[in-house]
């Protein structure tokens, strides 16, 4: 081949990898822009939610400035127990960081499977765990772990989608992975804060949507700025954001105490 040639199809390929360069750059900022940007409906002070076209992992629906994603189905249940998640997301961490006393009870709420329900549960036991979700069939998997390791101090609650049906009396609140789901997030929250003792707490655990290259799609991740937007608009005081795990901020709120 020419020098001459030669340089042309160098220059062919080095335009075309460019490009791919470019178009990949595109798409991770493009995942990173904030649902607002795209809102098509203005929520007046009385609209809790207004409708858009949905994004491909959204359902349309704006609740203060975020798209509410997908619900994860239960046919997802094999990556909510993958291998590899203890190493990636150290989920003790997160046990750990509630520091919870032997008899508290405490709510895993949007539990799936149960894979921190059962993490949760050896930590009181004097209390007991309320594993919640919306999906039958998450239950029945949580329920058939549950015998087959005669667990006795978790409580299966099936929740609609407005209503965790939870009992009064209950001193935590757990969600993993799951708020961002919610699709009535204010009603869920107020029923929520009934539910908690005075000073009872509220702990979300999402994956940071602040970082455009955390590969997890756009809606299944918050910012830290939204996540507190969302839970002080209820009533919820925040305490701390910890930032120990490698994947996710960790929230934590508090019910006033009068
Ligand atoms: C991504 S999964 C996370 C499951 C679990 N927390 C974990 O980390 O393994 C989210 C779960 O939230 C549940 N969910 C969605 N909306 C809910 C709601 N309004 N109330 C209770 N659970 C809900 C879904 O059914 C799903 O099982």
């Amino acid at each position: 081949m020419k020098t001459s040639t030669y340089a042309i199809c160098m220059g062919k390929r080095g335009a075309i990898a460019l490009l791919i360069m470019l178009m990949a750059i595109a798409s991770v900022m493009l995942q990173s822009l904030p649902a607002y940007a795209f809102e098509i409906s203005q929520a007046s002070p009385e609209q809790v939610y207004t409708y858009r076209r949905p994004s491909s992992d959204g359902i349309g629906k704006i609740y203060m400035g975020r798209e509410i994603s997908q619900v994860m189905g239960h046919r997802g249940a094999g990556w909510l127990e993958r291998s590899s998640r203890r190493q990636e997301e150290r989920p003790w961490k997160i046990v750990d960081a509630l520091e919870l006393n032997p008899s508290d009870t405490v709510v895993d709420l949007g539990a799936g499977t149960g894979y921190l329900t059962f993490q949760l549960a050896p930590e009181v036991p004097q209390g007991k765990v309320l594993a919640v979700d919306i999906q039958p069939e998450m239950l029945d998997m949580l329920t058939a772990a549950q015998q087959r390791h005669g667990i006795e101090n978790v409580e299966p609650i099936l929740a609609t989608v407005d209503n965790p049906h939870l009992p009064l009396g209950v001193d935590y609140v757990l969600m993993v992975d799951a708020y961002h789901e919610f699709e009535f997030p204010r009603e869920v929250m107020k029923s929520v804060i009934k539910s908690l003792n005075p000073g009872g707490r509220v702990v979300l655990a999402e994956y940071r949507g602040e970082n455009p290259f955390l590969a997890i799609k756009r809606l299944h991740k918050m910012t830290e700025r939204q996540v507190k937007k969302e839970l002080k608009s209820v009533g919820l005081e925040w305490i701390k954001t910890e930032e120990q795990l490698p994947r996710q901020h960790l929230l934590f709120f508090q019910k006033p105490e009068s």
